[in-house]
């Protein structure tokens, strides 16, 4: 076990830009817990992480560009789904930084409209192309033919969103944890449990962090999206990367892993679920706190289902994690007066 100061000291050693704002602030919900009628709902506004509208994606970009930076990229490349928040943000991150961003987007239902994250990808100087394959997993080879371009245009390509470089990713979410034990401690309150959307990055840092500073709350996972691969295996990788990477005394086992794909809603990824916009509306009316369709708004639908369960006990503390997303919003405007 590391103490915070541990902690953020051995992560010093790694490349590392500078991007968003931090500390974010943490907040009590009385209204939200009220209506929910279960646990006492604290939020993690990672919304307020800077970086063109902020998100999670903030924290991890520090790390995961640090990387290209280190390997002295002058373009950056990503890709995902159309309205990803990953390639907004990293379009803003390159823009701060003054290099080049391309993006190799999934050509689904939202392409067509260039709104939300598209529209701001646009703004922020990226270069975008759609390309026709079925899921974001088979997006590779195209992030792979657009930096072999840039090689021969005598540039030097890194292509921030592979594999590899989530354990950078996730000790974001690693120093994420640590953050709010102190906030929360100054507020004297212990924290049962976090609950927050996670497929790749966000989650295996919370996890790492929590169990490296020893701090004994539960981390559930709510997935936004259904892979091919076993989610638990994969977040297995990043973890044993990170324990890796720190040189920290550490094991990590499936029982460490609590991730699920049961909000994701009938249609799948990129499309709304109704719980979850209820659950954004909840949010919105009890709050004043704006969430997202698809990650942050079928997170909270989550942990309402486990606080109606009994899993999130209503005598426990919950901090719920905003990851951002919002700028999405404006992409889903028909799903969300249910109009489509
Ligand atoms: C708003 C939002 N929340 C959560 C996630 C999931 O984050 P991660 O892939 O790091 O687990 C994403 C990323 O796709 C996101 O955009």
């Amino acid at each position: 076990m590391l103490t915070v100061y541990e902690l953020r000291s051995r992560i010093s050693k790694l490349p590392r830009v500078s991007l968003g704002h931090f500390p974010t602030p943490i907040e009590f919900c009385p209204r939200l817990t009220e209506a929910v009628g279960g646990p006492r709902i604290f939020i993690k506004r990672d919304d307020c992480t800077g970086l063109a509208f902020g998100g999670n994606k903030t924290r991890q970009l520090e790390f995961t560009v640090g990387q290209g930076v280190h390997h002295e990229a002058d373009v950056l490349i990503g890709g995902a789904g159309s309205q990803s928040n990953h390639c907004r943000q990293l379009s803003a991150a390159a823009a701060k930084l003054g290099l080049e961003c391309r993006i190799a987007v999934v050509e689904d239902h939202k392409t067509e409209e260039s709104k939300g994250n598209l529209l701001l990808d646009d703004l922020l100087g990226a270069s975008v192309q759609t390309v026709d394959v079925p899921t974001q997993e088979e997006l590779d080879v195209a992030k792979e033919q657009v930096a072999s371009d840039v090689r021969s245009e005598g540039k030097n390509p890194f292509v921030v969103m592979k594999p590899e470089n989530r354990p950078y990713g996730a000790m974001g979410y690693a120093l994420a944890v640590a953050e709010m034990s102190e906030q929360m401690d100054a507020l004297g309150e212990r924290v049962d449990a976090i609950v927050g959307c996670s497929g790749s990055c966000t989650q295996p840092g919370m996890i790492f962090g929590n169990k490296v500073l020893g701090l004994g709350a539960r981390v559930y996972g709510i997935a936004p999206i259904e892979w091919s691969y076993d989610i638990k295996d994969a977040f297995l990788g990043v973890l044993t990367r990170m324990v890796e990477l720190l040189g920290v005394d550490l094991a990590f086992d499936r029982e460490d892993v609590w991730n699920s794909p049961d909000y994701i809603g009938s249609e799948g990824y990129g499309y709304c679920s109704e719980a979850g916009n209820e659950a954004l509306r909840l949010m919105a009316t009890t709050e004043g706190v704006i969430l997202d369709p698809i990650y942050t708004g079928k997170a909270l639908s989550g942990l309402i289902d486990l606080a109606k369960k009994g899993e999130l006990g209503s005598d426990e503390t919950v901090v719920f994690l905003h990851t951002g997303g919002t700028p999405a919003l404006f992409a889903y405007t028909e799903e969300l007066l249910g109009k489509a």
